[in-house]
């Protein structure tokens, strides 16, 4: 054969997958065409392959090059065309239904959410409601009207991270206590869950971010007798029954201030290494409003009192579930979340 008419025949060939693939509209038509054109026995395009040995060694160069192209072009359209007709890349095999389906994958709910959720359930019924703040703060309302007098040293524990001049990330969820206040009258009962941020490393025990939860009631002739007995009655039906204790402690935003410590749920208070030996587990922090936080909020502190308290749920998920590094609750490891995702 010259390589003039093995040229033309290639031409040919190509004018035929032309109109055989821009016609073809069904899979089983492409196939069809598909081993017409380049199968491997019966493909017109695989038959002059065959005759490259006929032509000159000159020519054939020339004819192999041409018609590999063509091959290559003509593939590519069948592929394409085939993604048009059924929407889904060609394998050139067949699909097999009889294979299992992968399982598919469910999400679940971190730890520290499932601890909020119950936490906040246990509040909603002893009467209070969810509110929530920003997290970029004013100094005023993260610092200022909770009593913090300026340059105190207690702002130094929060080592603060701050954004512009006087708007800081805020360093607990009180600053939602002003919030509230100035924004609705007493009777007040809320729950304000939220990020908070610290200058702290991250260690087995600290956080740079972690959750917060604050809780507020005010109104008249409240007394620290409510605050007892409402947060020993919700670490009650948090822990199951379980001892708890209040150590006197000091805020600047609460006087009298107290922390509550339960039982350490992993070792039952006989002391181990989560509890440092003392069988004991601070979960939060309280105290009586200071009346000047009332008066910041324009709360008249001599006809309203309330009580206050912030706690950490990352702690209390950590007793709950026996979690000896905080750091594991942050590392996204699928192993650990999927143990306790609901
Ligand atoms: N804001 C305190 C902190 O981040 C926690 C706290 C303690 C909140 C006592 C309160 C409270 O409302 O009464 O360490």
């Amino acid at each position: 054969m010259t390589l003039q008419e093995f040229l033309e025949r290639i031409a040919e060939v190509e004018a035929r997958a032309e109109s055989l693939i821009s016609s073809a509209s069904s899979a089983a038509e492409l196939e069809a065409a598909r081993t017409s054109l380049v199968g491997r026995k019966s493909g017109a395009l695989s038959a002059l392959m065959k005759e490259l040995p006929s032509l000159t060694p000159q020519d054939r160069p020339e004819a192999g090059a041409r018609v590999n192209q063509v091959k290559v072009a003509v593939e590519d359209a069948l592929d394409t065309r085939t993604l048009d007709v059924t929407g889904r890349q060609a394998t050139g095999q067949s699909v097999d239904l009889t294979m299992p389906a992968r399982r598919s994958w469910k999400g679940g709910k971190h730890p520290v959410t499932l601890v909020i959720e119950e936490i906040e359930e246990i509040f909603r019924e002893l009467g209070f409601t969810i509110a929530l703040g920003p997290e970029a703060e004013t100094e005023w309302y993260n610092f200022g009207a909770l009593n913090f007098p300026a340059e105190h040293p207690a702002m130094d524990l929060h080592d603060t991270l701050y954004l512009e001049d006087s708007v800081l990330l805020r360093t607990h969820t009180s600053p939602v206590q002003i919030r509230t206040l100035q924004n609705f009258k007493p009777p007040i009962r809320i729950l304000a869950p939220g990020n908070v941020y610290r200058r702290d490393f991250f260690d087995a025990s600290h956080a740079p971010v972690f959750a917060q939860i604050e809780g507020l009631s005010v109104d008249e002739g409240v007394s620290f007798v409510d605050l007892k007995a409402t947060l020993t009655r919700f670490a009650n039906r948090f822990f199951g029954t379980t001892r708890t204790r209040f150590r006197p402690s000091y805020f600047p935003f609460t006087e009298p201030s107290a922390e509550m410590d339960v039982e350490c749920q992993i070792c039952k208070g006989r002391g181990c290494a989560t509890c440092k030996n003392t069988g004991w587990s601070e979960i939060l922090g309280s105290g009586m409003v200071h009346p000047s936080v009332l008066e910041a909020s324009g709360v008249d502190s001599e006809r309203y009192t309330g009580w206050a308290f912030g706690m950490g749920p990352g702690r209390i998920a950590m007793q709950r579930f026996g979690i000896p590094d905080i750091r594991i609750l942050y590392d996204s490891d699928m192993r650990f979340l999927e143990q306790l995702a609901e």
